[in-house]
């Protein structure tokens, strides 16, 4: 079995849910706590051994780029001051010269879109995909533990997680097979944003996948079946396609999963990331309290 190395970020929305704030700032930029979103993803990457990640990019993205190389002004100054610890806030995780690509997507035709941009990096080996704007807070991440079931198990691995049946129409389900092992299913199809009287589950695909590179034979053909007619070429429809031919897993991973590509599932991200750091945690606990008691007030 390859062994997968490389990984594509996609990150060329337009973030329009979180306009204005996206006029002129990626949305994988907005930090949680102090952290912005791609980099959540890029560290949870190289914990789980990627070496190779590629972004797919869209225009006005050059912050992106920026993050992820020296910022030498800056770095000169905290060194000549011997501020150590921003230092290694800046630079300490910066990956190696090589291990980071950007691929303009020069059409936001959608995540399959993006996908296929990146054949040509991935070549013909197994890889895995992190969409940033989804979290998960764990100490191991989901791609470590989607790394253990593809080890187990070879085919295709998605992240999954269960959502309220109301909410089905905000992601893809998986209709399942069979119950692999408590934590790892086996997928008969997939539907891109049924219904929820349509959905044939309601586990949900949460935005990382490890795909074998046979995929882009399928994302070839650009197919744009996606029922809500919004055009775009969908990766579930490309996954739907193959399955046939190759096994898709599900794996339930472990931690609690944060859907920032919504508002309010940022919101909770930025509460839950800053009750992690040792920073600020007992100040937003306070904060907390506070909120929670003036809401009592309020309502008594
Ligand atoms: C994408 C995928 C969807 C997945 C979701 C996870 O949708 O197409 O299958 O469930 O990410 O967040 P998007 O949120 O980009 O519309």
């Amino acid at each position: 079995m390859k062994s997968v190395k490389k990984a594509i970020f996609p990150v060329g929305g337009l973030g329009t849910r979180f306009l204005p704030a996206t006029k002129s700032v990626p949305k994988e930029m907005l930090p949680v706590a102090a952290k912005p979103l791609v980099q959540y993803a890029y560290e949870e990457a190289r914990q789980a051994g990627i070496e190779q990640c590629i972004f797919v990019t869209g225009r006005n993205k050059n912050a992106i780029n920026n993050h992820f190389n020296h910022a030498f002004e800056l770095q000169s100054v905290l060194s000549e001051n011997e501020k150590k610890d921003m230092l290694d806030k800046v630079a300490s995780w910066l990956p190696n010269p090589g291990q980071v690509m950007f691929i303009p997507q020069q059409d936001p035709a959608g995540l399959g879109h993006a996908i296929w941009c990146a054949r040509h990096a991935i070549g013909n080996e197994p890889f895995a995909v992190i969409l940033p704007d989804e979290m998960v807070l764990h100490k191991k991440g989901a791609l470590s533990q989607m790394m253990d079931a593809y080890k187990k198990y070879g085919g295709n691995v998605l992240a999954v997680a269960e959502v309220a049946k109301e909410d089905t129409s905000k992601y893809g389900i998986l209709d399942i097979e069979k119950e692999i092992s408590d934590t790892v299913v086996q997928a008969r199809a997939m539907v891109e944003k049924p219904e929820p009287d349509e959905a044939p589950s309601n586990l949900s695909l949460t935005g990382r996948y490890i795909l074998q590179p046979e995929i882009f034979d399928y994302l070839d053909k650009h197919q744009r079946k996606h029922k809500s007619g919004d055009g775009e070429i969908q990766l579930t429809d490309a996954m739907e396609s193959m399955l046939k031919y190759s096994p898709f897993y599900g794996c339930k991973f472990e931690g609690k999963r944060f859907d920032c590509g919504s508002l309010v599932g940022f919101l909770d991200a930025c509460i839950a990331y800053s009750l992690e750091d040792k920073e600020v945690a007992k100040q937003v606990q306070e904060m907390l309290v506070k909120y929670n008691e003036s809401e009592v007030r309020k309502a008594s």
